[in-house]
C-alpha cells in the first residue's frame, strides 16, 4: 500500500499542474508526469451534480493512470451531501486527494452559485469542507479566488479561516478577483497574507509562466513570506517542459521542435486511446496549437492540423514541421 498523500509532507516548495477543463486530462497529465515527474497534477473541474446522477462522460473523467500519482481531483457544485457522494467515487477511482472549485468564474457556473460564487458565503465554504473532510480519509483542499467582485481584506480573512477551520489540509490562491476573470496582473500580496495567517500549505497561482518569475513570486517582496508551492496554469499549455524548468529553478536552453517532437506525438497518441481517433484529434487542436506556437509558419500548419481527419495526417504535418525548421 503506497503511502498517504500529505500535503505537509510534501517537499517544498512544491509546482501543481493547476485543474484546466478541457486541457488537464488523463493524457496531459500523462505527458507532465514524464517530464516533471514530482509534479502535483489536478484533474479538470467535474460536476457533483454530474457525478450523482450518473454521467457516463463524468465518471470516464475519473479515469486516471497509475503514473499520474498523486492526483488530486477537483468537483464543483456547492451541495454539502452531493460532494460527500461524489467523494465516494474518488476514493474508488483512485484519488490522492480532493479539491473544491470555489475559483471558476464562468456565468454557466457563478449563476448556480458554484465556483467562485461560494467566495460570497463563507458559512457555505465551511459546510462543504466540514461535509468532506468528517467523510472522508482523503486530504480535502479548496482552490480560490482573492474575491469576487473585489477583494476586502476582512472578507478574504473571515474565507481561508472558515476554510482551515473546517479541515482543509491546502489552500490554493489565484491572485485575481471573478469579475477580473483573466484580466490585469495576478496580485500575489493577499496570497502573502493567507501564508502569514494560515497554517495549512498555501499555494500560490496567478501568470507564472517561467523560472525566474516563480522564484520571485514563491517569496514576498520583503522577503519575510515563502510559499509551499506553486501551481502553474496557462504557460504549460504547449510547453510541460516549464514545469521541470521551474522545478530546476533555472531556464534551460530552449528545446527545438524536433527534440519536443517524441512528446507531441506521445500525447497524440495518448488522447487518441482515451477518446478514439476523431475525439482525440478534435480534444489535442488546442495543445497542437500550443505545440507549434511561436514555429515559422505557425498559422499555416495549424490551419492543416485542423482540417486533418486522421492520427496519420498530424504525423505527416508534425514531421513536416520538424523538417522544415530543423
Ligand atoms: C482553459 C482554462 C480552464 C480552466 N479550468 C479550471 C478548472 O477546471 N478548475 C479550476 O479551479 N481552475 C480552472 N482554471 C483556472 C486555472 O486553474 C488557473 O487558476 C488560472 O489559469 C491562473 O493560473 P495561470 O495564470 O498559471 O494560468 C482554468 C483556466 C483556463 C485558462
Amino acid at each position: 500500500m503506497p503511502n498517504k498523500f500529505s500535503w505537509k509532507k510534501l517537499e517544498k516548495p512544491f509546482v501543481c499542474l493547476a485543474p484546466m477543463a478541457g486541457y488537464t486530462d488523463s493524457a496531459y497529465r500523462q505527458i507532465v508526469k514524464g517530464i516533471a515527474p514530482k509534479t502535483i497534477c489536478y484533474s479538470e473541474l467535474t460536476s457533483i451534480n454530474a457525478l450523482e446522477h450518473g454521467s457516463k462522460k463524468t465518471e470516464k473523467m475519473l479515469e486516471i493512470q497509475p503514473v499520474e500519482h498523486p492526483i488530486i481531483m477537483q468537483l464543483f457544485g456547492n451541495d454539502p451531501d452531493y460532494f460527500v457522494q461524489a467523494s465516494k467515487k474518488l476514493e474508488k477511482a483512485g484519488a490522492d486527494g480532493i479539491d473544491i472549485n470555489m475559483g471558476c468564474p464562468a456565468p454557466k457556473i457563478t449563476k448556480s452559485c458554484y465556483g467562485s460564487a461560494i467566495l460570497k458565503d463563507p458559512a457555505l465554504a465551511g459546510r462543504i469542507v466540514e461535509a468532506l473532510s468528517k467523510s472522508t480519509s482523503l486530504p480535502i483542499s479548496v482552490k480560490m479566488r482573492i474575491g469576487y467582485s473585489k477583494y476586502e481584506e476582512k472578507h478574504f480573512v473571515k474565507i481561508i479561516e472558515t476554510i482551515q477551520k473546517a479541515g482543509a489540509s491546502a489552500i490554493t490562491i489565484h491572485g485575481r478577483t471573478t469579475s477580473q476573470a483573466y484580466s490585469g496582473e495576478a496580485d500575489f500580496e493577499p496570497i502573502y497574507l493567507a501564508k502569514s495567517i494560515l497554517k495549512i500549505p498555501v499555494i500560490g497561482n496567478g501568470d507564472i509562466d517561467s523560472p525566474e518569475k516563480a522564484v520571485q513570486r514563491l517569496t514576498s517582496p520583503d522577503g519575510k513570506i515563502t510559499l509551499d508551492g506553486l501551481m502553474i496554469g496557462r504557460a504549460s499549455i504547449g510547453n510541460p517542459w516549464l514545469l521541470q524548468e521551474i522545478f530546476s529553478s533555472k531556464p534551460q536552453p530552449e528545446k527545438t521542435f524536433k527534440q519536443k517532437l517524441p512528446t507531441i506525438k506521445r500525447h497524440l497518441s495518448l488522447a487518441i486511446k482515451l477518446y478514439g481517433e476523431r475525439g482525440g484529434l478534435l480534444e489535442m487542436r488546442k495543445h497542437l496549437a500550443g505545440y507549434i506556437h511561436g514555429i515559422p509558419n505557425a498559422s499555416k500548419y495549424r490551419q492543416k492540423i485542423m482540417q486533418s481527419e486522421s492520427q496519420k495526417d498530424v504525423l505527416k504535418t508534425l514531421s513536416e514541421i520538424a523538417k522544415e525548421i530543423a
